[in-house]
């Protein structure tokens, strides 16, 4: 497939850029008046329109190699095509062609709401006050073991679908609902579920120390974690805890972490309701992201630089809790990169719309639109280890991309940031 007359092409990365850092999370290519060619479900080649290969059929010019022109494999680039070809042409019409959202961090599979919390929210009570009422997670884990597993899954993947159509083309799923074997192992199934059916990349998280499932102590639970790591770890990809006041101490932490060594790489829920640890902890046992951040000192910074640990926030959670929103700006002023997720679950970010997560990026913490439109793709993608296959436009990549509606640039995304701009998402 070759798609043609694209406005802007953005976010062209070149091979081997695994995450952007400091000022490179400023930078994006833009190509102007563009073409891009799909091959196998990858991206084949791209170039300015000039260069554009000649469709059977169609008017266009005969192909004259770019420097922005990669040959794949089968030598796309730089052909005529031969007619009979039964490649399809879309025409862009001066759309943007972008590489579709990246969301690594998602509680999505979940039953049922919290719709009464809303109403305690709304009345004054914070998180806190709402989880010590028994409400908030474990009111979540009491709704997820009476469902069952086919229901939880239809319940999660119309979320699914919802994240899809605005744009999100690999998306982190944690478990963290069932508080108990049974319960964790059934969100797993249901996650493998999810990613065998859906076509954007799925990558699972056991959360089972999300908070202590009832009818367990504190330590009987933490045990109870350490004991399932080897069974999570035959459906997960990575392991999380909730590293925060009210929760998990450094020390669970560092117990569970040190079991799931060889088994599950960390993403760890850090410094969300106070300065908690959690950053110093999962850079010590190689997290591939700590998460939330909203509360951080600069020893938080300080601990992460010259890392592999992708610092990640969340102003969805922000935004619905009336968080402080993080410090995003300093993290990159000190050269480090930023990626930016949803957090979509039913008691902090109900929402799973990585566009508004964008724009938020920018107007409520300062970043620039290309800084947050780096820390919505590329770096969400590294943050669930998938920057070699998404994130960016990239010979060889995944072609997972949002054509918008025409006129549209990634200044006016964040900016106008309630206007429908998706023409089309192409997996
Ligand atoms: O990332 N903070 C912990 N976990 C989720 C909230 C989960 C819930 O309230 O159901 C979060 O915000
Ligand atoms: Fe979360």
């Amino acid at each position: 497939m070759i798609i043609k007359n694209i406005g802007q092409l953005v976010g062209i990365v070149p091979e081997g850029v695994l995450r952007k850092e400091g000022e490179e999370q400023g930078k994006t290519e833009v190509l102007e008046n563009a073409w891009l060619s799909i091959k196998d479900g990858r991206i084949a080649a791209f170039g300015p329109m000039a260069t554009c290969p000649k469709m059977a059929g169609q008017a266009g010019h005969d192909a004259i190699p770019s420097h922005n022109v990669i040959p794949s494999d089968e030598g796309i680039a730089g052909q005529d095509v031969i007619p009979g070809d039964d490649r399809e042409s879309l025409d862009a019409t001066g759309g943007m062609l972008m590489p579709g959202f990246c969301d690594s961090h998602t509680h999505i599979v979940y039953a049922g709401n919290r719709s009464g919390e809303f109403l305690d929210k709304i009345n004054g009570l914070s998180y806190e006050e709402i989880a010590a009422r028994g409400g908030g997670i474990l009111n979540s884990s009491d709704l997820l073991n009476k469902t069952s597993e086919d229901e939880l899954y239809r319940q999660s993947l119309s979320r699914v679908q919802e994240m899809m159509d605005k744009g999100t083309v690999a998306m982190e799923i944690k478990s963290g609902y069932g508080l108990c074997p049974e319960g964790e192992m059934k969100m797993l199934r249901v996650i493998r579920r999810i990613k065998e059916t859906v076509p954007a990349a799925v990558r699972s998280t056991f959360l089972g120390a999300h908070a202590v499932g009832r009818g367990y102590t504190h330590e009987e639970y933490v045990q109870t974690i350490i004991d399932m790591l080897p069974q999570a770890a035959s459906l997960a990809d990575f392991v999380d805890v909730f590293c925060d006041e009210g929760f998990f101490t450094v020390e669970d932490t560092e117990r569970i972490l040190r079991a799931a060594k060889g088994l599950l790489t960390p993403k760890i829920h850090a410094n969300e309701l106070a300065v908690s640890g959690g950053v110093q902890v999962g850079v010590k046992y190689g997290a591939l992201s700590v998460d939330h951040l909203e509360r951080t000192t600069d020893a938080e910074i300080e601990a992460l630089r010259g890392s592999a640990t992708m610092p990640t926030m969340l102003p969805g959670s922000s935004f619905f809790l009336g968080l402080p929103y993080g410090r995003a700006k300093d993290y990159i002023k000190a050269g480090l990169g930023v990626a930016l997720a949803s957090d979509y679950n039913p008691g902090s970010s109900p929402s799973g719309d990585m566009r508004f997560v964008m724009a938020q990026g920018c107007i409520k913490m300062r970043l620039t639109p290309v800084e947050a439109f780096n820390a919505v793709t590329l770096n969400s993608a590294y943050a669930m280890g998938l920057s070699h296959e998404y994130g960016s436009v990239t010979v060889g990549k995944k072609a997972a991309l949002i054509l918008t509606q025409p006129g549209w640039d990634l200044t006016k995304l964040a900016y106008e940031y309630q206007t429908p701009f998706i023409r089309k998402v192409i997996f």
